[in-house]
């Protein structure tokens, strides 16, 4: 069992494998919060908490000669407002008499095998044994308000998730105006605040901050969880290192505005809040009606970052990416974008597929301007048919094409979006987001389509199933290339205009739900201008997002490392294009931009015909090694080898495969030196007991002339005990060049030396 009620001190504990987490019901029917840390099987941990007397801090009614009671000092596991606990609330509301906050006291929990869902959201999913639910039921007397808090406990993966479910049970509606997925009070510690900051072309670096008093905050309000502010985050001690120090890992399932609040309070304990951005946000909840709160998963874990990534990873590839292509192998694509940009037509396209194929490419992926009047980003968008001058026999004849060559064809769409230029904004205006009686702000030429709105949603599954079902489509990029503005419904009264940002999300999860489940077979990639919208929520419809719009190799290492410190590889499109690069101007070795592509979904974002016969042949060597390292790269674990929020000259990371027989280093240079010594790195994850033979050194961008041969030769070849290479580590030779880099691979052989 993994959840156990202990009557007698009246304690709910989760167990997961490593895991505890602990809370109480008070005497007065409050929910304390216990402990969340290492698994202890104790029946109660209350015995930490030890309530005093702090001036300021209320007393409950009961308990009003105690004055060491107080909701504002202990620790809470869903706080309310403005009833004695004068931290962040969990749940914020305002009845219909203008009261303001809540009461919560415990009325029933229950314990159901299996996993909670989420009406209408994306929830983390178990297969029957793997998880168990706990639902725990509070009230508030005032509003006739229930809250259903709903936990879900996966022992093995040693994961737990929360939402929260406010039904109106009372006689009058409410306003709701902060209903947190998370409330965590962490009593004691250090803790500093890990989070993904960024900006277009430069998501989720990864930066550590120490936790001040009072309250930061990590947000977006822009419409999409952003890519400013990821909304993951982690609380760690201040010197947790990849392999050491306690974490506790906070990832939302969230696409849409966001706020996790971190509280340091006079005590010194932590509290923090995480959900639908409350300054964005109220929903109208009349009686009878129920809202659901997005769900937040969680972990803790005393092995540093990387045990932290590791956790996070296996459970989303394997409890929230529900697509049948989170086990398969995905083709290597080749995308018009970078290359083409708005010009192309069927020839150009059917040439530059030719090529492509020659080389090994396995998809293409037609990116923006196939439709309407689409020849630059000025107009079209909303008008999802063939544009007749580009593609005269529409999509299935180039599908046709596409796939006569061997090759898999995929499509790019923006079904939020639309833009003034276009036949469907001259057809419905009102189905953008415009404020009445003001010009709205425009963002890339276009504006944004109220996907609140069900007809929207089925004005855009009947296009897009269409789409689907008729031309050949393996493969859909949906992108979303504009933040929100002029947030104003046209279908919704004026008390629930504060609703139409969490309802636009219900209505792109809704479009994403019925497009997937019609069509499973297809393979979406989320985009939203690079990795905007690259979150939990997304992940569970597209097994993959484009991680940014900067393809710059060097660039890409920092992005992808911090994405990889919440996400999977196998979530990170990630191409090879030209250099000088688009976005930055700079030049990186080709080889090296492979290196850091195959860390990722990998494809190519450039047009074959112009390269070097040199440069064709390195693509083909790319797919080869990206064909025989698949497995590791995209279903091992990914280790981390140096600091990800404090680069050095250079950056190692490494996959090892489940069954720790192959392992894969990469590393890339981000600062050359002159008389510098060799990267030196211990290895992760591998059998200290057994002997790896290193089968293969391939040094990319390396101008040391004797690169090859002695060095190469020196080190290949080599078997060494796993312990070796994890204690002792090992060490390449120093790279000279521009950016130079390395991968190189481990077998498991026996005694006899065999593979
Ligand atoms: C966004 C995407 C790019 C490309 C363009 C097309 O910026 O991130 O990859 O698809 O849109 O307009």
């Amino acid at each position: 069992m993994a959840i156990i009620y202990d009557a007698a001190s009246k304690t709910l504990s989760l167990h997961t494998q490593n895991t505890t987490y602990q809370m109480q019901i008070g005497d007065m029917g409050h929910l304390f919060h216990l402990y969340f840390g290492r698994r202890v099987d104790a029946a109660s941990l209350a015995y930490r908490i030890i309530p005093s007397d702090r001036g300021f801090s209320p007393n409950p009614f009961e308990a009003r000669y105690h004055r060491e009671l107080s909701l504002d000092t202990l620790p809470q596991e869903y706080a309310g407002a403005n009833s004695g606990d004068f931290r962040v609330p969990a749940l914020d509301l305002i009845g219909d008499n203008g009261a303001v906050g809540t009461d919560l006291r415990y009325l029933r929990h229950e314990i159901r095998a299996g996993k909670y869902a989420l009406s209408g959201l994306p929830a983390a999913f178990a297969d029957a044994g793997e998880a168990e639910t706990l639902s725990i039921t509070l009230s508030d007397a005032a509003t006739g308000l229930e809250v259903e808090l709903l936990y879900g406990v996966f022992e093995d993966a040693d994961m737990l998730t929360r939402a929260a479910i406010i039904r109106n049970n009372g006689a009058s509606a409410v306003t709701l105006n902060r209903v947190g997925s998370l409330c965590l009070d962490i009593p004691f510690g250090k803790w500093a605040l890990l989070h993904l900051h960024g900006r277009h072309c430069m998501e989720r670096n990864a930066e550590r901050v120490p936790l001040m008093r009072g309250i930061q905050t990590v947000s977006s309000r822009r419409g999409a969880s952003s890519h400013h502010h990821n909304p993951f985050v982690a609380l760690v001690e201040p010197t947790a290192t990849e392999t050491r120090g306690e974490c506790v890992g906070i990832l939302p399932l969230y696409s849409g505005n966001h706020r996790t609040d971190v509280e340091v309070d006079q005590t010194s304990s932590v509290r923090v809040v995480s959900g639908i951005n409350p300054d964005t946000f109220s929903w109208y909840l009349k009686p009878g009606d129920s809202f659901v709160s997005p769900e937040v998963a969680l972990c803790w874990t005393d092995g540093g970052l990387g045990d932290m990534s590791l956790r996070l990873h296996r459970f989303i590839r394997r409890h929230i990416i529900r697509s049948p292509w989170k086990d398969r192998r995905r083709p290597v694509l080749i995308n018009s974008w970078e290359a083409m940009l708005f010009d192309f037509d069927i020839d150009r396209l059917m040439a530059f597929a030719k090529q492509a194929a020659a080389l090994g490419v396995e998809m293409l992926v037609l990116d923006d301007g196939w439709f309407g009047a689409r020849n630059s980003d000025l107009e079209g968008l909303g008008d999802w048919t063939p544009n007749p001058a580009k593609l005269p026999g529409g999509l299935k004849h180039l599908s046709d094409a596409v796939h006569g060559l061997g090759m898999k064809f995929g499509l790019w769409i923006e079904p939020e979006m639309v833009n003034e230029l276009s036949a469907l904004y001259a057809a419905h205006p009102d189905w953008a987001l415009t404020v009445p009686g003001r010009n709205p702000a425009f963002g890339r030429n276009q504006l944004v389509l109220d996907m609140g709105r069900r007809e929207v949603v089925e004005h855009l599954f009947k296009v897009f199933s269409a789409l689907l079902r008729e031309d050949g489509i393996d493969y859909i990029k949906w992108d979303m290339n504009r933040n929100m503005t002029d947030v104003y419904s046209r279908a919704l009264p004026p008390e629930r205009q504060r609703e139409a940002s969490h309802r636009y999300m219900l209505g792109v999860y809704d479009l994403l739900d019925r497009l997937t489940r019609a069509f499973p077979e297809v393979l979406f990639e989320g985009c939203a201008g690079g990795g905007g919208r690259f979150d939990a929520g997304m992940l569970y419809y597209t097994p993959q997002i484009w991680c940014s719009d900067d393809t710059d190799a060097i660039e890409r290492v920092a992005i992808q490392l911090g994405t990889s410190v919440a996400y999977p590889v196998s979530a990170m499109g990630a191409h090879v294009s030209v250099c000088p690069n688009q976005q930055t101007g700079r030049n990186v070795p080709f080889g090296v931009r492979g290196i850091v592509a195959m860390s990722g979904t990998f494809g190519y974002e450039l047009d074959p015909a112009q390269l070097t016969e040199a440069e064709r042949a390195q693509i083909r060597t790319q797919i080869d090694r990206f064909h025989r390292w698949y497995d590791v790269i995209q279903f091992g674990d990914c280790h981390r080898l140096t600091d990800v929020d404090a680069p050095g000259d250079y950056a190692a990371w490494e996959y090892v495969s489940q069954d720790g027989s192959r392992a894969l280093l990469n590393l890339v240079t981000l600062h050359t030196r002159a008389n510098c010594p060799g990267a030196h790195v211990r290895l992760r994850g591998l059998d200290p007991g057994a002997m790896y033979e290193i089968d293969e050194i391939c040094y990319e961008g390396c101008v040391n002339a004797s690169m090859d041969s002695p060095l190469g030769g020196a080190l290949g070849g080599r078997v060494l005990s796993g312990a070796s290479l994890m204690y002792a580590g090992f060490t390449l030779p120093p790279l000279m060049g521009d950016y130079p880099g390395a991968q190189v691979s481990f077998t498991r052989v026996d005694a006899g030396g065999t593979r």
